[in-house]
């Protein structure tokens, strides 16, 4: 991930640094591949992971807050 990226997120989701990008990252992988293979953030737009994360949270067990930070990452990496 890059500065562009952080500054992307940050635009879209408040408070989004370098930092919360890559706690998303690392939780995005770590909860989401137990059932099937991570989806490439780039699959999806920005409406579609809206509507897959909230739909997945519960599988996954996460909470809130990781919830959030995982939905970050991905919107901010699928680029559109
Ligand atoms: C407990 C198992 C499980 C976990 C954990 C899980 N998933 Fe899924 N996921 C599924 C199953 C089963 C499907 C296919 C059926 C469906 O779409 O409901 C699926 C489908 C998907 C799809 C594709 C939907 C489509 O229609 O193309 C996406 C995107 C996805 N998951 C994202 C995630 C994300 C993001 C996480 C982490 C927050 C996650 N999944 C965690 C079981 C899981």
């Amino acid at each position: 991930m890059t500065d562009s990226d952080a500054l992307r997120a940050s635009a879209k989701f408040p408070g989004a640094t370098m930092a919360s990008l890559q706690n998303g990252k690392m939780l995005y992988e770590e909860k989401c591949s137990t059932c099937h293979g991570l989806k490439n953030p780039a699959a999806y737009n920005e409406e579609e992971w809206r509507k897959h994360v909230r739909r997945m949270a519960p599988k996954a067990k996460i909470d809130k807050p990781t919830e959030e930070l995982i939905l970050q990452y991905v919107v901010t990496m699928c680029g559109k």
